[in-house]
């Protein structure tokens, strides 16, 4: 019997990538990716192509080509950037008429309800609204929040290579507050698992590797350097006014992805940390698998792990 195919877009990403990875090293599918034209010079397209992933260049949105990449497609896996989730529309419409089997849509985001609690939590909401309306089957992957984007900076300055924001030493709401956090290259693994079981159909799945607080991520990042790190606080009031003046800066238009950037961040810890969302126990509520269950076997990296490369200088520059 012939592999499934799988065609992963946003295969040059982040997410992407890990998934990519993942499916390659598990060998049970054909992994194929839908790259746009204007990126055909982005390296990583030849590194993927030696690897054996067959590329395709077309548009996810009104491109008559669309029809013909996705025929014989058995799923459809999007790991699209933030501000192009709305595009996966056209995206999902084309899955549909092609008959693809599944689609995977771009979750891969932390446990939030909808309804205005995270703007790109609402943005995804729309694309599982609509394919549930096609009546496309699907999986839904939550994944927590990335090691990656978790971890405080220090004085000495020994981890800003890495770090999203530089300095980044500030605790936003309740310290104590434990949240799902996971290794970025983690992802694959789970997303790979997902794909060949059919427990997870048109089912929500959520995987994380550790729970920790803000004050648990700050103390391992002293433990492990040596260094104290200063915090900074910023009440849960604090956090509203600000995410509200900076709406209000740009007249709650987000449809810039650099100023939509600042006000995502702000919600994460508002719902991580302020309302406690991001936790198994509130995934199981809102009706999601846990791959812990459904994986036992999968040992997820600790956040020890990643920041002593961290700390080592030896973590990935992914930002
Ligand atoms: N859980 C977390 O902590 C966390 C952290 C960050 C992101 N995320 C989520 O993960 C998802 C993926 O983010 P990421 O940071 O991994 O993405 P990324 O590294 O920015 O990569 C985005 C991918 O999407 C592709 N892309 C962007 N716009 C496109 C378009 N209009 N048409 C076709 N392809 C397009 C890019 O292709 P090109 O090569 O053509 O640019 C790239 O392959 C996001 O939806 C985000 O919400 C979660």
């Amino acid at each position: 019997m012939s592999k499934p195919r799988i065609l992963v877009v946003g295969a040059t990403g982040r997410t992407g990538g890990t998934i990519v990875d993942s499916l390659l090293e598990d060998g049970k599918t054909h992994v194929e990716a839908l790259i746009r034209p204007a990126s055909n010079a982005n390296p990583t397209i030849l590194k993927l192509k030696d690897r054996g992933v067959k590329i395709h260049f077309g548009e996810i949105k009104d491109d008559p080509q669309l029809a013909s990449i996705l025929a014989g497609i058995d799923t459809v896996i999007s790991a699209i950037g933030p501000g192009a989730q709305l595009e996966q529309i056209p995206l999902a419409d084309a899955a549909k008429k092609a008959d693809v089997k599944r689609f995977v849509p771009c979750a891969f985001i932390t446990v939030c309800p909808p309804g205005g609690v995270m703007w790109i939590r609402d943005q995804k909401e729309q694309i599982y609204q609509h394919f549930r309306k096609l009546g496309l089957s699907y999986k839904l992957i939550d994944v927590g929040y990335w090691y990656q984007a978790s971890f405080p900076t220090l004085s000495s300055g020994r981890v800003d290579y890495a770090s999203l924001l530089v300095p980044n030493m500030t605790i936003s709401g309740d310290k104590n507050i434990k949240t799902a956090l996971t290794d970025l290259r983690d992802i694959g693994p789970y997303v790979a698992r997902c794909m060949t079981d059919s427990r997870t159909l048109n089912k929500c799945v959520f995987c994380y590797g550790e729970l920790l607080s803000q004050d648990g991520l700050f103390a391992k990042m002293e433990e492990l350097s040596g260094e104290k790190i200063e915090r900074e606080f910023v009440s849960p009031d604090q956090l509203l006014a600000l995410c509200d003046a900076i709406k209000a800066s740009f007249k709650y238009n987000l449809s810039d992805m650099k100023q939509a950037m600042t006000v995502i961040g702000l919600e994460y810890s508002y719902s991580m940390f302020v309302r406690g969302d991001n936790s198994p126990e509130y995934a199981k509520y809102l009706g999601y698998l846990d791959a812990r269950d459904l994986y036992p076997d999968f040992v997820p990296r600790s956040f020890e792990a990643f920041a002593r490369e961290l700390v080592d200088g030896k973590a990935a520059r992914i930002f």
